[in-house]
């Protein structure tokens, strides 16, 4: 097939010439997408030249021993100490080894997912990727519950399960882990300092429950890899989110990525208000000035990659 190599600097006029006013105006063509292969090969290829999400998804057990002092990727001058507990649970090989699927979905967390009817739509991808334990049970007819990958901020811990204060909490919490049977368990541990205690609550869970997960480490040159691939394209995001870690990671692994969950607007296009999470009452001043990710860029890049059919965003119900 012959690749367009006009295909990305179109991707960068599309997003740019948007603006910064775009929001609640777009308009997503869902009838007549269709998959453009040749484009997504050629963003797998130009991906790989910065990373390669098969090797960057996990730290492996070879390369670090318990005792190990790491410096957080965003916060340089603090570290961490690899615990016995994180040792073991350090993969031994990739956990996306020779991994290649079809048709992916990642869940993203947008309160646009209410009342979607997603959820079989979600559920009938070969590979589910969802996004800092969001939770599934409560919402499964938008959100569906399959999940092959599902990632966790430590912050999650604090935020979602109440810093496990109590018995009822930590209950909950291995109730959530215990939930993911077989799926992996992406752990952001070397980002920012701050979760170290909350990362190791969790894999002192997993490790005393047996909890059935393969637990994952990103390496420490992934952010800066996957933020580098899209400065290259002119996409001057700060600090890539969950979302578009994930996407940049499953080209590697996935043939068609469809996204659902992005919305980072607190109207839909038809003027109702969104909630920031589908799941809780967080708001949307998170993604002020002084959050660290650029949303609203993402999601405009995300947006011309759907218009050239390199993935589709689904932004709409599902019946
Ligand atoms: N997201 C979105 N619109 C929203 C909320 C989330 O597009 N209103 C996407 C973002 O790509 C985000 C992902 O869904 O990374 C998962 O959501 P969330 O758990 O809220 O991620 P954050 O904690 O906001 O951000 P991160 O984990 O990336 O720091």
């Amino acid at each position: 097939a012959q690749v367009d190599p006009t295909a990305l600097t179109r991707l960068s006029k599309d997003v740019n010439h948007l603006g910064p006013s775009y929001n609640t105006t777009v308009k997503l063509s869902s009838n007549n997408w269709t998959f453009n292969k040749t484009l997504s090969n050629l963003i797998r290829k130009n991906i790989l030249r910065f990373l390669d999400p098969e090797r960057d998804i996990s730290i492996l057990k070879g390369t670090l021993k318990p005792g190990d002092i790491i410096h957080y990727v965003f916060d340089r001058h603090s570290t961490i100490n690899i615990s016995e507990n994180l040792y073991r649970l350090l993969p031994t090989v990739s956990p996306m080894k020779n991994q290649h699927h079809r048709r992916c979905a990642i869940v993203g967390n947008s309160g646009i997912l209410l009342n979607s009817s997603c959820g079989p739509d979600i559920d009938s991808h070969d590979f589910v990727i969802r996004c800092n334990l969001a939770p599934v049970e409560e919402y499964f007819q938008d959100v569906g519950w399959r999940t092959n990958l599902v990632t966790m901020n430590p912050s999650v811990v604090q935020r979602a399960f109440q810093d496990l204060v109590s018995e009822e909490w930590r209950d909950r919490f291995l109730q959530r882990l215990q939930s993911l049977s077989g799926s992996v368990l992406w752990i952001p541990a070397f980002m920012a300092k701050g979760g170290e205690e909350r990362v190791e609550w969790a894999l002192r869970l997993i490790l005393l429950h047996t909890v059935d997960v393969r637990t994952a480490f990103p390496s420490l040159r992934l952010l800066h890899a996957v933020r580098g691939y899209w400065l290259t394209n002119n996409v001057h995001i700060k600090r890539p989110t969950t979302g578009l870690l994930m996407y940049t990671m499953a080209t590697r692994f996935c043939e068609e990525i469809h996204l659902y969950g992005f919305w980072p607007f607190p109207l839909d296009p038809q003027g109702r208000s969104v909630k920031y999470h589908y799941y809780d009452t967080l708001k949307y001043e998170y993604t002020s000035s002084s959050s660290p990710h650029t949303m609203p860029l993402e999601f405009r890049t995300l947006s011309a990659l759907h218009r050239q059919g390199a993935l589709r965003l689904h932004t709409g119900t599902c019946d």
